[in-house]
């Protein structure tokens, strides 16, 4: 079979082109061509969001697959331009070229809100490809995770750059994470299974995870110890704006971040049922699969100590941590010791130094500060502190 995938460059798009290859077909490759050409297979320059489709680069292929996408908008990669006019001109480009089987991949969150433009440009490509006429199949992915997805890296980088998480929210949204590989698979299987044609499927992974499972997975696959600090959705969505303003690559664009508030879940059954689908589960195994091709937030970190040389750390410095406690103990008795004495000492009514902070009532914790008493010299004894009244 010759399947044409636009998209077909992309983090999904690599792994259907290779999932397609293994099963022997030959693939054609339709993107702008941003991020070069997948590993054995054509590649077909097109911005589907601008220009008509090469109908004649089509004629001679069996089945399309509709990966391309975005998660934010720039200049005319618009949601509306990329998901939808692009998805009818494919649809079109089909129709003329003869090429009646389609399989569209969507996302499970999507549904008609004219406020969420995400969502609601995803849910209309898919109405546009259920009233085609075509061999269709619709595939409705949760958040995927795999080589060079979005999801793990930006969790793994966040949590190697520091040791508290704002989580979303309370962090209780409910999220499947779905395995690259699976959703390849559901493609081809897709392909190879009539059945699927006119089937809408969610394809997602076996197990319902709240986020905060999800990033206490990815701190546990990274080995790093994390606090998940719940945070408000408004400061979020600020954030996102914010990121998304000043950088192509944000951690998490607002239609992202709108996803994980919702949650993105589905039913793993007809997908099972029809594609045969057995989803991998998401574990700290998983990640740690990914872990060692994701490179550092900003070139850097704020942890003090790195996870690998963590342990040997420790036991290096172990016979420091009795003296530094001591040291530690003694510099609050130093402080704290200082600023009695100097209360006790201010206490005492013989005027000779108008620097006494002391004022009768409470100490204005200010050096030089008016007094009605005067201080004594600093008693051999006690501890030289940079406050104390000479
Ligand atoms: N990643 C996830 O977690 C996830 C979850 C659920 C659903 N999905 C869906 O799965 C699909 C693939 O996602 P992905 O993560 O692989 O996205 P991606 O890595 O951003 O890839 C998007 C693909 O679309 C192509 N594209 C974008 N604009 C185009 C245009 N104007 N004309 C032609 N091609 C264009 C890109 O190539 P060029 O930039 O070279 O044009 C690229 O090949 C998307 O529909 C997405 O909504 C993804």
């Amino acid at each position: 079979m010759k399947v044409a995938i636009a998209g077909g460059s992309g983090f999904v798009g690599r792994h259907v082109v290779e999932a397609l290859r293994a099963r022997g077909h030959v693939v054609l490759a339709l993107a702008r061509g941003r991020r070069g050409v997948p590993l054995g297979a054509e590649l077909l320059p097109c911005d589907l969001a601008r220009d008509p489709v090469p109908t004649g680069a089509l004629r001679g292929c069996d089945a399309l697959v509709n990966l391309a996408g975005i998660k934010r908008e720039d200049g005319s990669q618009t949601f509306e331009a990329v998901h939808v006019e692009a998805t009818r001109r494919l649809l079109a480009a089909c129709g003329e070229a003869g090429l009646r089987r389609f399989v569209h991949v969507s996302v499970v969150c999507s549904r008609p809100d004219p406020r969420l433009p995400y969502h609601d440009t995803k849910w209309r490509a898919e109405e546009a490809v259920r009233a085609s006429g075509l061999d269709f199949t619709v595939l409705r992915p949760a958040v995927i995770f795999g080589p060079g997805d979005d999801m793990v890296t930006h969790l793994v980088r966040m949590i190697r750059f520091a040791a508290v998480f704002p989580v979303v929210g309370h962090g209780d949204s409910i999220l499947q994470p779905v395995d690259v590989r699976d959703v390849a698979e559901a493609v081809a299987a897709a392909l190879d299974r009539p059945r699927s044609i006119g089937g809408t499927y969610d394809v997602v992974g076996p197990e319902r995870l709240t986020l905060h499972q999800v990033v206490r997975t990815v701190a546990e696959g990274v080995g790093l110890p994390l606090h998940i600090v719940p945070t408000p959705i408004p400061i979020q969505r600020v954030a996102a704006r914010v990121m998304d303003a000043v950088t192509s690559a944000p951690l998490s664009t607002p239609a992202q971040l709108q996803m994980l508030v919702d949650g993105l879940y589905g039913d793993t059954k007809p997908a099972r049922r029809d594609l045969g689908l057995v989803p991998r589960p998401f574990t700290a195994e998983s990640v740690r699969a990914l872990e060692a091709a994701i490179g550092p937030l900003l070139g850097g970190s704020l942890r003090l100590v790195d996870r690998r040389t963590h342990g040997e750390w420790v036991a290096a410095h172990r016979p420091a941590f009795g003296p530094a406690i001591v040291l530690g103990l003694w510099a609050w008795w130093w402080r704290t010791s200082g600023t009695a004495w100097r209360r006790v000492d201010c206490s005492c009514p013989r005027p000779r130094s108008p620097s006494c902070t002391w004022t009768g009532g409470r100490s204005s914790g200010r050096r030089g500060a008016t007094s009605r008493t005067a201080s004594r010299p600093r008693p051999s004894f006690m501890p030289r502190a940079p406050w104390w009244p000479e």
